[in-house]
């Protein structure tokens, strides 16, 4: 099931990022990324194309308080974003009926790929969320064709657990796969053998 989760003025930091929740001043920070073509388009959602837009996503990610702010220190500069999602399809993973967890979503700057960065911020967040929220499961997806969200989950420990066919919000279809961490502290046993595909709505 999904757990309760709130960020509640939570900071978490790392050696290069401190992530915290969003604020209405971050606003130009979180355009002069959202806004460059080729990066929501890899979650699913399009780049946005004007201020109202990002004003409008900003807005939500204050009021339901679910999602970091990616602070790099060397600069102050926000680039990017980590969601503690409610995962879907919980009618259909009835194997998680007795457990709680959440979804990862996230996104980078694209200044800023490949130098680890969301790696360091992932892992950080799943200490937070199994060690200090006592999370026993996460999950997070990623479409085929995104083999740099893969290689971040599979770099934080996510391993595959179901085929999935997800729809975008840019209106296409998108075979994917979403991946499973259990909490390594807990004894959980599920059974993995879950071979046909999901479709997420
Ligand atoms: C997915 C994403 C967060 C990865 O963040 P990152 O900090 O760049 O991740 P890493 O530095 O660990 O790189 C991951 C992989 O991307 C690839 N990569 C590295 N530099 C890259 C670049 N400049 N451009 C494209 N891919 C690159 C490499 O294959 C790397 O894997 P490796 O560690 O085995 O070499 C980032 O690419 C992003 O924001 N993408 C758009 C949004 C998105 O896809 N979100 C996830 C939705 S499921």
């Amino acid at each position: 099931m999904n757990a309760d989760f709130k960020l509640n003025g939570k900071t978490v930091t790392t050696e290069r990022l401190i992530l915290r929740p969003f604020a209405l001043t971050d606003i130009d920070d979180f355009f002069e990324y959202a806004s460059v073509e080729g990066v929501g388009e890899m979650a699913g959602w399009r780049h946005h194309e004007n201020k109202e837009k990002t004003s409008e996503i900003l807005e939500n990610f204050i009021s339901e308080d679910k999602t970091f702010a990616i602070v790099l220190k060397e600069t102050g500069k926000v680039i990017g974003s980590l969601g503690v999602e409610r995962y879907s399809l919980e009618d259909k993973l009835t194997e998680f009926q007795g457990y709680k967890g959440r979804e990862l979503g996230f996104v980078l700057a694209k200044d800023h790929w490949g130098k680890g960065i969301m790696a360091e911020a992932v892992k950080a967040v799943i200490d937070y969320l199994f060690l200090e929220c006592d999370l026993d499961f996460l999950v997070c997806g990623h479409y085929d064709f995104n083999r740099q969200s893969c290689r971040v989950q599979e770099k934080c420990g996510f391993r595959p657990y179901r085929k999935l066919v997800m729809d975008t919000r840019i209106g296409t279809r998108e075979p994917g796969v979403l991946n499973l961490l259990l909490n390594p502290g807990k004894d959980i046993r599920l059974s993995f053998s879950h071979p046909e595909t999901l479709v997420w709505e």
